[in-house]
């Protein structure tokens, strides 16, 4: 019953179709969208690429909450209609376009937007694209799974399109936290202590009149669902919980800080290895995009509560999910990114922080973002909010990429998303290095010996020796060759093929 999802009765009158709401979106519209891995609208996205496919030639700015894969992104960057994407994104088609200079991308930590957002930086917000469980007596919004920053595209837009998903109960309501921050200089501090704290409403403030067109469907969220922790996934989470474990022990960290885990193979490695010791208990996270595994914990008793801006789940999770929400809705709170990657909670309740990178130098650098130095992937997404502000922050990676032929520890990092400075700790499937008690130069000689995969550790020695007697300093570095490795791959497909000497 469409009066069941929308209890604002004026804004019945708003029911309409793709193609008549699509409409107030043109050549030039700065388009904000739902999203945040999951929560993205469903049918304006595919009317556009229908209406760039059948001739009109229109492009638009295209601003989200984090990725939208394959319904959004690839989308509308196969029909070409996007002319600027901001902030992370993961979709191989738009990555090409933005690499080719066909798309203009800018990469935002993803806890900064919506202030930019509300500043103006952004240009004008014309048009809001927001998907939602329904629309209250007052004509608020309950968002979906996610809900990154559609508070503040709802807030600011001058037109605004709500898609009702018909594939999500109305009885999500309450697992939402929205809180708008003050901008500064009248910002206070935001009153969250612990991951579970709730400090806002349980639905999106919206003004009805606003409101241009409202659209149904029964489409689901299409998420990556990630398979079972690799060896070398495993080995890392090991490690990460083996150091912590053995802090707790030692009297040197708290019992009871939050986790954040950042998405993919490792963060959920972390997530199962607490589901097999005993030692982790009454678990807390502070995190960004909570997956499959989290409702495991939710069910073997181990989360006290568990924090995030989406909910990114598997099919079979989402049944499960949905037919006890209830139950995980006590436990789950889906907020705003500006609060779940705010650097001041980041930093107040000492999140301990897992981040992958793509290559880390022996100094503690990380590279996340760019594929030899040139080339975007995703973004940094929200891995900067925590590795700069977090009580102990993990940078994890693979020792090699490509079969080996790519070494993930290099003499310098060709670009830094993360100094050494914001990295604690370094952890490959070969050993774990906490940089916090070294220098300089004893932190290069344990990543070499530790992290680095064998076939490297000779080469990345050599280097490090040579700049070593020849540089000298706090942190010698030949500048000659500093990428030295990266150009041996790219000439020859294979870094550990004739390192120039
Ligand atoms: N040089 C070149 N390519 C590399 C590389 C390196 N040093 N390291 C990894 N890659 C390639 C892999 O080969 C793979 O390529 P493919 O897609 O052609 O197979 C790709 O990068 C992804 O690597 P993968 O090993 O599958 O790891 P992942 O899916 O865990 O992604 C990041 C790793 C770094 C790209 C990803 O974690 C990311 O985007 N991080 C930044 C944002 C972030 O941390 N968000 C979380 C905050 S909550």
């Amino acid at each position: 019953m469409q009066q069941d999802r929308i209890r604002y009765q004026p804004l019945l009158k708003k029911i309409t179709d793709p193609v008549t709401a699509a409409r107030h979106i043109k050549d030039g519209t700065n388009l904000f969208i739902s999203g945040f891995t999951a929560g993205y609208p469903k049918l304006i996205p595919k009317e556009l690429a229908k209406r760039a496919k059948e001739g009109e030639n229109f492009k638009i700015n295209l601003f989200a909450g984090a990725s939208t894969g394959d319904a959004v992104d690839r989308l509308l960057a196969e029909a070409d209609v996007v002319n600027w994407r901001r902030p992370y994104m993961s979709d191989p088609v738009m990555r090409n376009m933005i690499n080719e200079g066909e798309i203009a991308f800018k990469d935002d930590h993803l806890s900064s937007l919506a202030s930019l957002v509300r500043s103006g930086d952004w240009g004008d917000a014309h048009v809001a694209v927001v998907e939602a469980v329904a629309i209250t007596e007052k004509g608020a919004l309950v968002p979906t799974m996610s809900v990154g920053n559609t508070p503040t595209y709802v807030k600011v837009a001058e037109k605004i399109i709500v898609e009702l998903s018909n594939s999500e109960p109305p009885e999500l309501a309450g697992i939402h936290d929205i809180f708008i921050p003050e901008d500064p200089p009248y910002r206070m501090p935001i009153p969250i202590y612990r991951a579970a704290d709730r400090i806002g409403k349980p639905f999106i403030d919206m003004d009805p009149n606003r409101v241009v067109a409202i659209l149904f469907h029964d489409e689901q969220d299409s998420c990556p669902v990630f398979t079972a922790p690799d060896r070398i996934s495993q080995r890392i989470a090991e490690q990460i919980l083996d150091f912590v474990r053995h802090e707790i022990k030692r009297g040197r960290l708290p019992n009871g800080l939050p986790w954040q885990a950042g998405v993919g193979h490792v963060g959920n490695a972390v997530l199962g290895g607490f589901m097999e010791d005993s030692f982790f208990d009454n678990l807390e996270l502070y995190s960004e995009v909570l997956q499959d595994s989290v409702l495991d914990l939710i069910d073997m008793g181990k989360v006290r509560a568990a924090s995030g801006s989406a909910l990114t789940l598997s099919q079979k999770a989402r049944n499960r999910f949905f037919n006890e929400l209830y139950r995980y809705r006590e436990k789950i709170v889906l907020r705003p990114v500006e609060i779940s990657n705010s650097p001041e909670i980041i930093s107040r309740l000492g999140v301990l922080a897992i981040n992958t990178a793509m290559e880390i130098d022996i100094y503690g650098q990380a590279n996340s973002t760019h594929v030899m130095g040139s080339h975007m992937m995703n973004g940094i997404g929200g891995s900067g909010d925590y590795m700069r502000n977090g009580a102990i922050t993990f940078m994890v990676t693979p020792s090699t990429a490509k079969e080996g032929r790519i070494s993930a520890i290099v003499p310098m990092v060709p670009h830094v998303d993360h100094s050494e400075h914001s990295v604690d700790v370094i952890v490959t499937e070969n050993g774990l290095v906490d940089t916090r008690p070294l220098t300089p130069k004893q932190t290069a000689a344990q990543i070499i010996n530790k992290c680095a995969h064998p076939d490297y550790r000779d080469i990345l020695w050599d280097y490090y020796q040579r700049a070593l007697k020849q540089r000298g300093g706090h942190e010698p570095q030949l500048l000659s060759e500093v990428f030295s490795f990266h150009e041996r791959f790219m000439k020859t497909g294979d870094m550990r093929i004739n390192i120039p000497k």
